[in-house]
């Protein structure tokens, strides 16, 4: 079935021309299409120098019914201080050292900073993890964030809050799927967004994060090489527009920056019409487009310091405003709306599995040393090739 949104109209030749190539290249899991345009995005013109039908992957965007609701207990002060004092009493005991993500829990991004572990976007919690001469690590973030910083130090233990921290994309990209389409696709090079499985990351010749990828891809595509890249659409689509790469797109998405609306962020920003708009690159491309500083967790961070606005609307996980408010004291972060017309607000600007880090469950955890990371170590070795070349990347 080729997708509707992209028929055209009184092209009855074309269309079956098109399904002639789309039945070609169909394997079980493929349908649609996609634009030869590569460096522009999406091409409606359907002039024939500029589209070709290609086999393309169905939409591997999560259902609603397949995101979890999690609501982060409500501790009242002296619990939480006191949960805070047996954690770094734990993690002093354990020898570990806490590497979490700007989305979770304020107080845990705290204690981070405050026991000598980091708080980081996923390219410098790699990073971190692999070079800090802790036995253990403690990993608070999603499932994916922890099996990096495993590969990258299988001699290292690493335990995380909870293994039920998932990510979007990462459920969105099954291996088996993945490898029939790079199997179909043998002259591209494999390009995968960390946010996959150990399994997905194997079969790649590169992982990159959102605060390299442009950057990778560029040096890719300057040597002439044609990347077949996943699993967020919204982030190939976004490096494919910046670099005119050839990108062959998976179609996964991130169920909280899908939610971010090019209609209501204009409309809050005729409110704050000298807000300066900060968006991550998982948004979609009508509201990356309207952004002043497009980029990673860190690179928002860093923008907000850096340009002149006294406000920000901030297009990302809100787990973030807490390190924005720390490291811009003085300036002011408004959350991008997540509704628009007909939309349905699934996440409302939280990642629901980056919730599940809580106090409760990071001292149990240390407590009892369970919610260890495990990885098959020959499938580990091979994840961590492009991986290694991701962070060796200058
Ligand atoms: P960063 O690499 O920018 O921290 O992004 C990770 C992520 O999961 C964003 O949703
Ligand atoms: Fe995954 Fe989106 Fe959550 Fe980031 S915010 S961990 S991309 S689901």
């Amino acid at each position: 079935m080729i997708d509707s949104r992209y028929r055209p109209t009184g092209c009855g030749e074309r269309l079956r021309q098109a399904q002639v190539v789309v039945v070609r290249r169909l394997t079980a899991a493929w349908v649609g299409y996609e634009e030869r345009d590569a460096g522009h995005g999406r091409d409606d013109g359907w002039l024939e120098d500029k589209v070709y039908y290609r086999a393309m992957l169905r939409d591997y965007s999560l259902q609603p019914t397949e995101v979890p609701v999690h609501a982060p207990a409500f501790l009242p002060d002296a619990r939480r201080t006191e949960l805070k004092a047996d954690i770094k009493r734990l993690l002093v005991e354990r020898d570990a050292v806490l590497v979490a993500h700007y989305y979770v829990d304020g107080d845990i991004q705290d204690l981070a900073d405050e026991t000598g572990g980091c708080v980081a976007d996923s390219l410098e919690m790699a990073r971190f993890g692999r070079d800090h001469p802790a036995s253990t690590l403690i990993v608070a973030g999603v499932r994916f964030m922890g099996e990096t910083a495993k590969i990258l130090s299988p001699e290292k233990r690493v335990f995380m809050p909870t293994l039920k921290a998932e990510c979007s994309l990462d459920l969105g990209c099954p291996p088996e799927d993945f490898k029939a389409f790079c199997d179909a696709n043998p002259d591209r090079t494999v390009v995968v967004y960390a946010n996959t499985s150990v399994a997905v990351k194997a079969l790649a010749d590169w992982v990159v994060t959102s605060s390299v990828g442009l950057k990778i891809v560029e040096h890719l595509a300057g040597k002439g090489e044609k990347i077949l890249w996943a699993p967020d659409k919204h982030l190939g689509h976004y490096i494919r527009a910046k670099t005119g790469a050839d990108m062959l797109l998976w179609s996964g998405a991130c169920v909280v920056h899908e939610e971010f609306k090019f209609k209501a962020l204009t409309d809050i920003k005729r409110v704050y019409p000298d807000a300066g708009v900060l968006v991550h690159p998982e948004s979609p491309a009508a509201v990356i487009d309207i952004a002043d500083r497009v980029g990673s967790t860190s690179q928002i961070i860093q923008a907000a310091q850096e340009l002149p606005n006294d406000t920000f609307i901030v297009a990302t996980d809100r787990g973030i405003f807490h390190k924005l408010r720390k490291s811009a004291p003085g300036k002011r972060f408004i959350e991008a709306p997540t509704a628009g017309d007909g939309a349905m607000c699934r996440s409302c600007a939280h990642c629901p599995w980056m919730a599940m880090n809580e106090l409760e469950a990071l001292l149990a955890t240390l407590e009892n040393t369970d919610n260890e990371i495990l990885i098959e170590p020959q499938i580990g070795a091979r994840a961590m090739v492009p991986l290694q070349r991701m962070l060796a990347f200058p």
